[in-house]
């Protein structure tokens, strides 16, 4: 057997693995999901399971990728015994249905990027406005995401970007992605804090703190059965967890990194960046008089081009940050394609390029009917998140708490020091509450997923065929 590569530098693995957390988790998905959850009390749930499941979570991925060194089918194989690579298999099947409508999601952010470099973003606004005229709920740009979400600019772009993530796997550039991500993390705060400044200075600005901040309990009683669900999902989308990216960065990880500690800056930086994103859009979404609870996917496109378009320097902005998070997007697809090319290359003996081909591909065309009509992004996102990552994790979780504990408390205590009494706080908060709140989330995210099957998704069927 080949020596295992490990990370060229000390901060390599926390770079790749803070490139693979943000993306459009934070930028493009948080905002739509907070405004379907209402607000401040969907912020609330969301904070909770990051900080209460979401770190234990990733800590039980750290222990298992560096414990085993293998990929993760391999990992939980030799973690669990031979039954449970039917489990890691199901991770592979999460990398292909998330990547595949992340790309087409990604292509939108080059193609706005693209259009920054042709003409200011008003300009691009101003060609809508017949379209958008006479009508309260619609505006330009609105009807400019809808122009560009779908069709043949959607579907290019999804084309180009999944190419770029084929390409960048196939060479297996890890280099490239380090120094990405050392300049897009710093960028995007500096750009977001910047918008989150300018949104301050808007009309609305007070209201839409409070209904980004101030959670209403009330709503938090009446709907937490769709709120817990979506805030689970949400969280482990966002820093990547639930289908092995963690178990197969850490699986390169040398054994004197402190897990927890990295753990806590994956994190934090992961949870600042979606938490800025929600003081700029909700702003510029409530002045413009617009429901935050029906922006839907589109939320950021919409809110962000009204702003760039107001803005003198919005051109220049607009090109910036949709170019960064494009690149932070990029990064993410990498991570995942990463984790089905390792897979193919240590269990079926494919070399790196014919793996990484051979499995885009595959995930390419399964995007390609969301470039065709959003409804198949529902299809896709809802259940990657509503069902798949949330039964990751909770696998996760039973391997850990149940299965091998005394293993993972002396992986976790590697590099850091006896854990003591901590080791047992972590293994018992897994073993029966947050079992207990994933199997919770995982049945309401199955029935909310059924009814949109056999709801909308039915209903649009019936109308298309
Ligand atoms: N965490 C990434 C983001 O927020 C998406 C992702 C999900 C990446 C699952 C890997 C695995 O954009």
């Amino acid at each position: 057997m080949t020596q295992r590569e490990t990370w060229a530098t000390r901060t390599g693995f926390i770079l790749a693995a803070v490139g693979s957390a943000v993306g459009l988790g934070n930028v493009w998905r948080f905002p739509f999901v907070t405004g379907e959850g209402g607000g401040a009390a969907f912020l609330l749930v969301y904070l909770l399971f990051v900080a209460m499941v979401g770190f234990p979570a990733i800590l039980a991925e750290f222990v298992v990728g560096r414990k085993t060194k293998r990929n993760p089918v391999g990992a939980l194989r030799e973690y669990g015994g031979s039954a449970w690579k039917y489990v890691g298999g199901v991770f592979i099947v999460t990398g292909f249905v998330i990547l595949s409508y992340y790309s087409v999601v990604a292509g939108w952010f080059v193609r706005y990027f693209l259009l920054g470099l042709t003409d200011s973003y008003a300009g691009h606004l101003a060609a809508y406005e017949e379209a958008a005229a006479g009508s309260e709920e619609v505006t330009e740009s609105m009807v400019m995401f809808d122009t560009l979400a779908t069709g043949l600019d959607s579907f290019l772009f999804h084309t180009l970007f999944m190419a770029l993530t084929v390409g960048i796997v196939a060479l297996g550039i890890r280099r490239g992605i380090e120094l990405a991500v050392k300049v897009m993390v710093p960028a995007i705060i500096i750009l977001l804090v910047g918008l989150a400044a300018w949104a301050a200075t808007l009309p609305d600005a007070g209201a839409a703190y409070a209904y980004y901040l101030n959670p209403d309990f009330g709503v938090l009683a009446s709907e937490w059965a769709s709120i817990l669900p979506a805030a689970a999902g949400q969280a482990f989308f966002t820093l990547s967890l639930g289908m092995g990216v963690m178990i197969t960065y850490a699986s390169y990880l040398g054994e004197d990194r402190n897990l927890a500690e990295d753990g806590t800056i994956i994190i934090g930086f992961d949870t600042a960046i979606a938490f800025i994103v929600g003081l700029v859009v909700f702003p510029i979404i409530i002045s413009g008089g617009a429901d935050p609870g029906q922006e839907t996917v589109g939320a950021i496109f919409f809110s962000l081009t009204e702003a760039f378009a107001e803005l003198g320097v919005g051109r220049w902005l607009g090109l910036l940050f949709f170019g960064t998070v494009a690149i932070a997007a990029l990064s993410s697809a990498i991570s995942i394609l990463e984790v089905v090319t390792s897979y193919v290359i240590d269990e079926k003996g494919l070399e790196r390029w014919q793996a990484a081909l051979g499995m885009g591909g595959v995930i390419y065309l399964l995007g390609v009917p969301v470039t065709y009509d959003l409804i198949f992004l529902d299809l896709l996102d809802g259940f990657a998140d509503g069902v798949l990552l949330v039964f990751g994790a909770l696998v996760l979780m039973v391997l850990v708490g149940w299965i091998a504990p005394q293993v993972a408390v002396d992986e976790l205590q590697k590099g850091i020091a006896p854990l003591g009494s901590l080791g047992d706080v972590w293994i018992w908060a897994i073993r029966v509450p947050l079992i207990v709140v994933l199997l919770v989330a995982l049945y309401l995210g199955l029935v909310d997923y059924v009814e949109f099957l056999t709801g909308d998704f039915a209903g649009w069927v019936a109308a298309t065929l």
